[in-house]
């Protein structure tokens, strides 16, 4: 029998073009910025789901992005770790600024891109593999043999993710019979595995219940102090309990963007102040 050995496809080198920093604006409050867009626009097609947004991240804070549902939070957070790559006939336009480079550049090697900025989407998506398997994949991927090392990469993921004690005695079960929100707890521990610095969140807990998704809230928290994140919800007492920013979207666009705190008690804009209050329509 002839096999033939694939060779593994390469990788575009990292060619991360610096942008001049005039070009890049301020953070607010001067908060360096963990992740930024400037300009950016989102393209299916002949639709504009994104229009002309730029928007800074701060480092070690936690921003909520909210608004109607269609109004582009998903497809605009998915711009962020180039995950609209992946969407045939998606076309993203403008900068996307990590560290000085923009990372929206064609150069730019979308997997290095991943490494840095994690995401965790809105349905629990684990393997159907073992709970530590569902951990290790990303370490294997990246090269990682060792079995202590997996398993100390594993432990501390899961520990993290605040998972740990209710799996540390069943890591070879299998990560579906998990609930729900363990499940998603484990999608969180995956994401940490490859030590992000920002980590993107799309509607963690919209599938969970109250226990769980207080548990992921609390795990947010936790996490902030060493991630930048982003988050999209639809629950306006899940945005003011987690974020410290809040960007308000309406089709397409971002109609205002401040603390948390701002948006929901004295929002410059009509708009905002109807949707945060439940008068939207
Ligand atoms: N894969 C896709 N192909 C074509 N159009 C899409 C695709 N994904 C989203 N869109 C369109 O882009 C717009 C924004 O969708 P998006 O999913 O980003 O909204 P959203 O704010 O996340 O909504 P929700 O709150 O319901 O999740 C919508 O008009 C949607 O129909
Ligand atoms: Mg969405």
């Amino acid at each position: 029998m002839i096999t033939t050995v694939k060779k593994k496809k390469e990788e575009a080198p990292i060619n991360f073009k610096r942008i001049e920093k005039k070009q890049v604006p301020p953070a607010p409050n001067r908060v360096e910025a963990a992740l930024e867009t400037i300009d950016l626009h989102v393209f299916y097609g002949k639709h504009q789901a994104i229009d002309n947004v730029s928007l800074a991240f701060p480092k070690n804070k936690v921003t909520a992005l909210i608004g109607p549902s269609g109004c582009g939070k998903s497809t605009y957070l998915r711009a962020l770790n180039r995950m609209n790559d992946e969407i045939e006939g998606c076309v993203v336009n403008g900068k996307i600024v990590y560290n000085g480079v923009d990372i929206n550049s064609k150069a730019v090697n979308v997997f290095e891109v991943r490494k840095k900025i994690g995401m965790v989407f809105q349905r629990p998506n684990p393997f159907a593999k073992s709970i530590f398997d569902n951990v290790a994949f990303g370490p294997r991927r990246h090269g990682i043999k060792n079995k202590a090392k997996l398993q100390e990469i594993v432990e501390k993921s899961l520990r993290q993710a605040a998972l740990w004690d209710e799996v540390k005695d069943h890591l070879g079960k299998s990560a579906l019979s998990l609930s729900g929100g363990q499940q998603q707890r484990l999608c969180i521990a995956r994401a940490l595995t490859i030590e992000p610095d920002v980590l993107l969140l799309d509607e963690p807990a919209s599938a969970l219940d109250p226990i769980s998704t207080s548990k992921i809230e609390a795990l947010i928290h936790e996490l902030k102090t060493k991630y930048s994140i982003v988050i999209v919800t639809h629950n306006m007492q899940q945005a003011a309990r987690v974020s410290d920013l809040t960007a308000f979207f309406y089709m397409g666009s971002l109609v205002e963007f401040a603390e948390t705190s701002t948006i929901f008690t004295k929002p410059r804009e009509k708009r905002t102040e109807d949707y945060v209050s439940g008068n939207f329509g």
